[in-house]
């Protein structure tokens, strides 16, 4: 993509207008390469994200919230057949793509690599991305047919992830069939909003979150090719589910053959305050409630059935209609406002690797484009067949409890 020119008085005029002029403090000291650098940084940062800071504490307030049921492992069962032959015809007909967002920076796994490179095999090498390949070739086997995988690094790990991926083959992938498209980034702050130096010629920044996958496929021009080469619908998963089921025929099937826009696997959750959002319906429209939003009243609310209403949790597994994510592609997501350790420069110049928390980062979330869409199928699987997300090292969702429910499935460490 382009870099925007900008010069020393326009660039000075735009951090002035956002408060942000410190950025230029040691533009004087910067060599012509670091100084062309930072300008460029400087044109393409959108500094609007920071003014949000200052609304952290008001709560963003929902709206009517009323239960979404699920469809239901037995009446899924009942279905499958239908399901998985309407999947694979939309599958064999090039119309399903998959897009494996994998810009996020791991922190909690504590690994520096991207965490689709983290090893979890105890007798043998068994990476993440490895697993998640293998999975998603059952799917290629099953419908004879290559699915494009569309992944989205981020500016923090694309030659890591790029390289990585290359130098293993692919794990035995088509590489035809592999686009890679990078994820916006934003700019990480101090508690008041004013932007963090990560060096002298470079404004602090972190990935944007995973709401921005299917804007910035855009960008890259990754999803106008696929709409050209016909692709009608867009698997999104998450790299940290090594028991992740992409591209599943009869998931595919059952949300054509609902006629919705989306539809998201849920789980039914363990206990009623476990950490996941659930699906319900906002204002009328399909939304996701996260667990800290999950009032006692509804984490207590029953359905006709006497089971709880608010049952089913989402495991960042969607998919979507790209004609409806076209309708949506331009409208402004939430802005999710997360804190962090994030590493910068103090006022001498010295680089400081904080132990606490000492600022924000800012994101945009998938689970909020749900909510901008007419309608979303919760689509329920079996935990412990699909969801072994790897979030920390051990403990819960961990690489011990992924490599138990691996061992659980037959697949071998
Ligand atoms: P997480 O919410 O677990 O975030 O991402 P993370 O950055 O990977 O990990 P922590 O919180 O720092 O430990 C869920 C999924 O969304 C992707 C991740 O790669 C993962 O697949 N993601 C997250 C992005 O692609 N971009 C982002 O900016 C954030």
């Amino acid at each position: 993509m382009e870099e925007a020119v900008m010069g020393y008085e326009e660039a000075l005029k735009k951090l002035k207008d956002c408060g942000q002029e410190h950025v230029l403090n040691y533009y004087e000291e910067l060599s012509a390469k670091e100084k062309e650098m930072l300008l460029a940084q400087i044109a393409a940062t959108d500094f609007s994200v920071l003014s949000s800071c200052k609304e952290k504490n008001e709560a963003a307030g929902r709206g009517v919230i009323v239960p979404l049921a699920a469809m239901q492992l037995p009446e899924i069962e009942a279905k499958k057949e239908k399901f998985t032959a309407l999947g694979i015809k939309a599958i064999k007909d090039g119309k399903v793509g998959a897009v494996l967002l994998a810009g996020g920076m791991g922190t909690r796994l504590g690994s520096d690599d991207p965490k689709g490179m983290y090893n979890i095999g105890i007798t043998k090498d068994v990476y993440i991305f490895q697993r998640l390949i293998e999975n998603l070739m059952d799917v290629v086997r099953m419908a004879e047919s290559w699915i494009p995988l569309y992944i989205m690094t981020s500016d923090k790990n694309h030659e890591a992830t790029t390289g990585f991926l290359k130098e293993h083959n692919y794990f035995g992938y088509n590489s035809d069939y592999i686009t890679f498209f990078m994820q916006e980034m934003a700019p990480a702050s101090d508690y008041d909003g004013r932007v963090y130096m990560e060096e002298k010629w470079k404004i602090s920044t972190s990935p944007n979150g995973n709401g921005g996958w299917y804007s910035s496929m855009h960008k890259w021009g990754v999803a106008q090719k696929a709409m050209a080469d016909g692709v009608e619908w867009l698997n999104v998963f998450a790299v940290d589910n090594v028991l992740q089921r992409i591209a599943d025929p009869c998931f595919v099937g059952a949300v054509i053959d609902g006629g919705c826009a989306a539809g998201a696997k849920v789980v039914k959750k363990c206990t009623p305050d476990e950490k996941v959002g659930v699906m319900c319906l906002e204002d009328g429209r399909p939304s996701i409630i996260e667990y800290y939003e999950l009032t006692k009243e509804l984490m207590d609310a029953k359905d006709e059935n006497g089971d709880p209403a608010y049952y089913f949790g989402v495991i960042l597994n969607y998919l979507f209609r790209i004609a409806d994510l076209e309708k949506i592609r331009e409208r402004n997501l939430p802005l999710h406002i997360v804190e962090k350790k994030i590493p910068y420069l103090n006022e001498k110049g010295e680089k400081v690797k904080p132990e606490e928390p000492n600022g924000y980062k800012f994101e945009q979330l998938v689970l909020d484009m749900i909510h901008e869409l007419d309608s979303c199928l919760p689509y329920e699987v079996e935990r412990n067949k699909e969801f072994a997300p790897i979030k920390n090292k051990t403990g819960v969702d961990s690489v011990e409890s992924a490599r138990a429910l691996c061992k659980e499935n037959g697949i071998a460490l």
